[in-house]
């Protein structure tokens, strides 16, 4: 929408209001045309904090660099975690970073402020990642002894580009970090708000702010519900009627923190979030069916998982990203481009899975009727059933259903299966040894009935009232869940675990969980009969069905021709 359609909308959408000059109504319209004012305004982003330093560079040697298009950038953010800061860059075509090797070659800088003379360490980054439509982002490695928490970029060579404002180095234990628009609300992901598991909290404790930095919030509106530090404000009204204006406008939530004498101070959580909306076109007809999964270093086998559940029927894939570093990126944009409906999610946040399923039920709901949250791991199983399609038929069958929300399938945990390394042909014909009795189980749920707080406990979401759950029959389906793979997949996996719930596999407070694997010490030293363990029947179901239908997938990173999806 260009400035003038929005100056006539703005003055019809104002005239029925005309008549009424109550306080409010003018006040109404005084921050209405305030926040226009500095919306207008922010359409033309001034980078004058960006500093060229001198030597060779001048533009003309930065457009050179940057392949074309002018690139400047600015650090809008920084976020000081246990091990690494990452930096939120923004900047003028941005997007062209890639063409000069996702901005490798960037260096964190660091300065010395010990001795007399100003001293400057260079690092080289850690990794450069695509964050959103608007922003980048960049880690690097903490301050060196004696030089100061960074921190600027610079890159590598002749010309230098830095950023000389220094934004505040946030701590992640308090902070706001995503914010997303649903519907008329605004969900704001905030840690170090009082968190309990399983249980909302008061709402009216907190307050949530809209504005452009963390000094210059202009509009405030009330918090509808909060639970697992996920809070879900009302949209102030002139973001309401102008919910495109509302991306990129910074969100926080207050408190109040009590005083002595019964006073009270107003406290603001720090904020790195920008509010996105999903582009989802509105009549564009629903997917029956997609998945949300958060995963690290799955690049070998998430091409089995999805052309295999894409032929069961799933449509779109929102693939939660924590900072793989194997590749994963091409392999997504491969299965996109073929036409699996693939999007890569980066998901910086440490420890906050069940926040980043919440987030992803929110982006989906738009786009999906069901949405399917597991992990790389996991195939659905119809034993009884042709695959083709079936769990699309199977959830499609409950779509209007006025109280099932969710339908629950029981998993089956495979063992190493006798294998000693990796199975050439995928999990599904490799893996055919299991425990007998099913563990847990997997949920599919309808976006639009989860329960306001998007309260969720281990893949499992709260539903709304007059909704709940359906089993699905293990005679319908099961879950084949590849849990104990040989030995160095099964290493590396409870290594890094993504899940909130297990902090490390080796770490031996948790070695009554369930997510452990029986008998296993908290020593990463393979247990001699490893590829014998778990495995108490032989199940090949999957195995022939995948045989029978699927067997030009099996050859990694091939492209499937024969299959009709
Ligand atoms: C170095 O700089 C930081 C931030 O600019 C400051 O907080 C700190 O006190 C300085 N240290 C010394 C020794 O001057
Ligand atoms: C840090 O500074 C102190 C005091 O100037 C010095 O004694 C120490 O060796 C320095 N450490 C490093 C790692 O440079
Ligand atoms: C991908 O999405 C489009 C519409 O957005 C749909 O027509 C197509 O069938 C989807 N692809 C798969 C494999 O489901
Ligand atoms: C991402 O991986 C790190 C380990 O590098 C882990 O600490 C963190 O909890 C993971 N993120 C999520 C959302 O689980
Ligand atoms: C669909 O649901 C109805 C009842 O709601 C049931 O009778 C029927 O068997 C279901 N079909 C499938 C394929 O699940």
């Amino acid at each position: 929408m260009d400035s003038s359609d929005q100056r006539r909308k703005r003055k019809r959408s104002l005239k029925p209001t005309h008549h009424f000059f109550s306080l409010r109504s003018l006040l109404y319209f005084f921050s209405f045309f305030a926040f226009f004012f500095i919306l207008f305004r922010r359409n033309t982003p001034s980078f004058h904090h960006l500093v060229v330093l001198p030597g060779s560079s001048t533009s003309s040697s930065i457009h050179r660099l940057f392949s074309g298009e002018l690139t400047r950038f600015k650090i809008d953010d920084r976020v000081l975690f246990p091990d690494h800061i990452l930096i939120l860059l923004s900047g003028i075509g941005i997007g062209s970073w890639n063409l000069v090797g996702n901005g490798k070659g960037l260096e964190c800088i660091y300065r010395n402020n010990y001795t007399e003379e100003e001293e400057e360490k260079g690092v080289a980054v850690l990794s450069v990642d695509e964050y959103n439509d608007i922003q980048w982002l960049v880690r690097c490695p903490l301050r060196p002894t004696n030089f100061s928490s960074v921190v600027t970029l610079r890159s590598r060579g002749a010309i230098t580009v830095a950023d000389t404002t220094v934004v505040a180095m946030n701590s992640w234990e308090n902070l706001a970090y995503e914010a997303v628009l649903d519907g008329n609300t605004a969900v704001v992901f905030v840690k170090g708000i009082s968190h309990r598991q399983d249980k909302a909290s008061d709402p009216n404790r907190f307050r949530c702010h809209f504005g452009f930095g963390n000094q210059n919030y202009i509009l405030a509106s009330k918090a509808l519900t909060a639970a697992q530090e996920v809070v879900r404000c009302a949209l102030p009204k002139s973001l309401e009627i102008h919910p495109e204006k509302s991306q990129g406008i910074r969100a926080t939530v207050s408190f109040q923190l009590p005083m002595r004498n019964h006073h009270h101070r107003t406290i603001f959580v720090p904020s790195v979030a920008k509010l996105s909306s999903s582009k989802f076109e509105k009549n564009t007809p629903k997917h029956d069916l997609c998945v949300c999964t958060m995963l690290w270093n799955q690049a070998d086998s998430i091409r089995e998982w999805i052309t295999y559940h894409s032929w069961l029927g799933v449509q779109k894939w929102f693939i939660y990203d924590n900072n793989s570093d194997d590749g994963i990126e091409s392999v997504i944009n491969k299965l996109d481009l073929e036409g699996f409906n693939v999007s890569r999610h980066v998901w910086p946040w440490i420890k906050t899975q069940e926040a980043g399923f919440s987030h992803c039920a929110i982006k989906a709901k738009n786009e999906c009727n069901w949405v399917s949250f597991m992990d790389v791991d996991e195939f659905y199983y119809f034993p009884n059933l042709p695959g083709h399609g079936a769990l699309r038929t199977l959830v499609s069958n409950y779509t209007s259903s006025p109280s099932i929300g969710e339908l629950r399938t029981r998993c089956h945990s495979f063992g190493p299966s006798g294998l000693r390394s990796p199975p050439k042909n995928g999990v599904t014909v490799g893996y055919t040894c299991r425990l007998q009795r099913p563990e847990r189980h997997k949920s599919i749920v309808r976006p639009e009935v989860l329960d306001t707080t998007l309260m969720n406990v281990v893949h499992h979401f709260h539903l709304r009232e007059g909704f709940s759950f359906l089993d699905v029959g293990q005679n319908t389906a099961v879950i084949n869940h590849y849990k104990y793979q040989v030995w160095e997949v099964f290493r590396a996996k409870f290594y890094r675990r993504v899940a909130t719930y297990v902090a490390d596999w080796k770490d031996s407070q948790n070695e009554g969980s369930r997510d452990r694997a029986p008998g296993l010490g908290t020593e990463p030293i393979e247990p001699a009969d490893w590829r014998l363990r778990f495995c108490e029947v032989w199940d090949t179901g999957l195995r022939d069905v995948v045989l029978a239908n699927l067997d030009n997938v099996l050859s990694r990173g091939r492209y499937l021709g024969g299959i009709d999806i």
